[in-house]
């Protein structure tokens, strides 16, 4: 079977969730495997929106399967609270729909709390959404995190606890929130969640490999994107993990070569929440007009993203590093008013054109865009369905896009829901 990868191709919010819904339809396995709930994935059909935070987007189809796999950090109150929310929506959720790795770590609350702790002091603010999923990661990394295996012997489990709350205590004496939490409270709060986390608990490796041996189809869930990726991100204006299409087979155990197709997800323009570099960021009333006509606030935390146009040197550099099959241009009518639409096809440094995505801060900070001006089209398109219907300006700009990056734009969002898509590229359809 083909398997698949969904990845974000800029700054993140590229619809990939949107997309993976579409897909999902025809995978029967569908993996998480980076990142945490700082992911917002928002899913939208027969007039219902949902937003999925460390959940696989392939829960609205009732033939996948849906595996949290090793990579993920996952916060077992959230995890609960995401599974008793889709549930009282009437999805429904067993341990035969979703399996959670065993070797996946988790969010303690004290990784929630030193994160918002370091975003409020001291002047290297990332913007993080607050979530605990740098300090999850950095625990992991420093041999000290808790795993859900560590759940099913419970002594363990315990004086390893202790031991992380005695030596929070000493590293971090100056937040003054993390004293409140002893063992005998973590413990009584904990316990609930986890029991109920339980019966999904799996070998993942076990059971991808399985899956692939009977030939199965996977489909791999990208969250974040390439340009938060914690090696190929702007760094350090990043997320912990490594969200672009590297991240795969350290993420859900599987072998490199499991993946045959990899799908970008790109805005038709560029968006970014929180900190860091962003060059084509545009201060004025048309990233107003952006904002406001895609409704740009973050599924996660409701913070109003930055927008701008979109940036072609940073999409041949995430193709560059994901190899993507095809390309999804995403909430393309949000551009429909505009009277003309601009892509940055290079940037200037230092009085010399580059087409390269510089790697420092201080040099993304300083690239000035250069533009190339195509016509608006000024019509609606969000009732279009095939690319035939599409008017001549919108196949240019498609076109420019192709001719740019070399790789082609195989779908074509048109509004939220999964019916407002154009599918041009054959291997995403159903048959
Ligand atoms: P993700 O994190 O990549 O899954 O993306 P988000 O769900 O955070 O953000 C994408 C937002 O755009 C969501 O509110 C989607 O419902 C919405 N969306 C997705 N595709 C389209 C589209 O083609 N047009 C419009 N107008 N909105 C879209
Ligand atoms: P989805 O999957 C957009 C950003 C945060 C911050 C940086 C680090 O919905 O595309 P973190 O909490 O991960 O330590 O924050 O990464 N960020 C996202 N931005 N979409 C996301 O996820 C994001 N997840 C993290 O805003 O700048
Ligand atoms: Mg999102």
């Amino acid at each position: 079977m083909t398997n698949f990868a969904v990845i974000g191709a800029q700054w993140g919010d590229e619809g990939k969730g949107k997309v993976v819904d579409i897909l999902a339809r025809r995978f029967d396995y569908v993996i998480r495997y980076q990142g945490g709930h700082n992911a917002g994935h928002s899913v939208v059909f027969q007039g219902e929106r949902f937003a999925l935070h460390v959940m696989p987007s392939g829960v609205f189809n009732e033939k996948a399967v849906n595996v949290i796999a090793n990579g993920v950090v996952v916060d077992p109150f959230q995890l609960v609270k995401e599974i008793e929310g889709l549930r009282n929506r009437g999805v429904e959720l067993t341990p035969d729909n979703l399996k959670i790795s065993n070797r996946m770590h988790l969010i303690l609350p004290y990784h929630g709390i030193i994160d918002r702790h370091r975003e409020g002091v001291g002047s290297r603010k990332i913007g993080t959404t607050g979530r605990g999923i740098g300090p999850a990661y950095e625990w992991k990394a420093a041999r000290r995190g808790l795993r859900m295996c560590d759940v099913f012997h419970p002594e363990y489990f315990k004086a390893a606890v202790a031991a992380e709350l005695e030596s929070l205590n000493n590293r971090f004496s100056e937040i003054e929130e993390l004293r409140a939490w002893g063992l005998k409270e973590m413990m009584a709060k904990l316990q609930p969640v986890l029991d109920i986390l339980k019966p999904h608990v799996v070998d993942s490796v076990e059971l991808l490999s399985a899956a692939r041996a009977e030939g199965a189809s996977l489909l791999f869930e990208g969250a974040q994107a390439t340009l938060l990726d914690i090696d190929f991100g702007t760094y350090p204006y990043v997320t912990s993990s490594n969200s672009c299409a590297v991240g795969i087979s350290a993420g859900a155990g599987v072998p490199p070569s499991t993946v045959d197709e990899v799908v970008g997800i790109c805005k038709a323009y560029t968006t970014r929440v929180g900190e860091g570099p962003f060059p084509t960021e545009l201060h004025d009333e048309t990233g107003e007009a952006l904002r406001k006509a895609g409704f740009e606030f973050g599924t996660t935390t409701g913070r109003p993203r930055r927008c701008g146009w979109l940036d072609l040197v940073a999409l041949n550099y995430t193709h560059q590093l994901n190899g993507f099959s095809t390309v999804a241009i995403m909430k393309l009518d949000v551009l429909d008013e505009l009277p003309e639409v601009k892509v940055c096809k290079a940037y200037r440094l230092n009085g010399e054109e580059i087409t390269h995505f510089p790697a420092s801060p201080v040099d993304l900070n300083a690239v000035e865009p250069v533009y190339e001006t195509l016509p608006g089209w000024q019509e609606p398109t969000t009732h279009i369905r095939t690319y035939e219907e599409l008017p001549e300006k919108v196949k240019a700009y498609i076109d420019y896009i192709e001719k740019y990056v070399g790789c082609p734009i195989g779908l074509i969002s048109v509004g939220p829901d999964r019916e407002q898509t154009v599918i041009r590229d054959r291997r995403l359809k159903d048959d």
